[in-house]
């Protein structure tokens, strides 16, 4: 037996529009799964592979999920869903989490959106004996000096991993995490784009690289598959030795 064959499987990915998410999107494709992803552009023609978006062979659909009703009011275009995964996430730098909307904002995609989502496929999952997987951050360890929110916004959503896998077990649905360090996406052009600030980064981390959106696939492989069918509530560290 293959555990790690998700051939027949559905898998809804938000957020897997570019970076962490869609590699992970294109991890479950290539092994088997059918693949459906959401980001905030009208549709996958709007997204470049230099912006780390790889949508072939992926079911794309827009989704905001700063708007709530966006959210209720979605309509997917399948009926069963296996795995889950919630990569959405979003980040304002420039002190502007430290005002209210901005505060707000990233609060709203980073946190909220995650419960709205999870409920909404709750049903289809527990039909499906499935997986919901989380992406929080090693931001959930330590403070963030310029990102209030984020951090904020993190640090909650490994808390709800917690109480959702400890809820939704008894549901047949396993909710897990992962937590990753420093990844090459666009969300982080502001420390690679400058050689300084990526050379400062690199020497903290112990295996002296920065993450790659493959490097998430494989715990979210692992957390979906059942090599891993007694882990519940865990959110798994994925960073190089960074926070260590
Ligand atoms: N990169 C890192 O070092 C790092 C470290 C720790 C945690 N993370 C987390 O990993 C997750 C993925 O981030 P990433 O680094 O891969 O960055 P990314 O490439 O910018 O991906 C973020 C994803 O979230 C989507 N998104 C943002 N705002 C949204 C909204 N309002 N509605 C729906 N989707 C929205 C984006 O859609 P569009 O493509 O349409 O913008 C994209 O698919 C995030 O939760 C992030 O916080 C990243």
């Amino acid at each position: 037996m293959n555990e790690l064959d998700f051939g027949g499987k559905q898998v809804l990915v938000v957020g897997g529009s570019s970076g962490i998410g869609n590699g992970i999107a294109q991890a479950f494709r290539t092994r088997g799964a059918r693949v459906h992803v959401c980001g905030t552009r009208a549709s996958a023609k709007d997204y470049s592979p230099e912006e780390g978006s790889h949508l072939d062979g992926l079911d794309y659909a827009r989704l905001d999920v700063s708007d709530p009703q966006a959210i209720e009011n979605f309509k997917p275009s399948f009926d069963r869903l296996d795995v889950l995964v919630l990569a959405q996430g979003a980040v304002i730098y420039r002190r502007g989490e430290f005002e209210m909307d901005g505060f707000r904002k990233v609060l709203e995609v980073n946190l909220m959106s995650l419960m709205a989502c999870a409920g909404k496929f709750h049903g289809m999952l527990s039909t499906a004996n499935g997986s919901l997987i989380i992406v929080s951050s090693t931001a959930a360890y330590h403070s963030t000096k310029g990102n209030p929110a984020y951090n904020a916004s993190k640090t909650g959503a490994m808390g709800l991993t917690r109480t959702l896998g400890q809820a939704w077990a008894e549901d047949g649905i396993r909710v897990n995490g992962i937590a990753p360090g420093l990844v090459d996406t666009k969300m982080t052009r502001v420390t690679t784009s400058n050689p300084k600030r990526l050379e400062g980064a690199i020497g903290r981390i112990p295996l002296k690289r920065l993450g790659t959106p493959d490097d998430m696939a494989g715990a979210a492989l692992f957390l979906a598959s059942p090599l891993s069918s007694y882990i519940v509530g865990q959110t798994l560290i994925v960073d190089g030795g960074l926070i260590l």
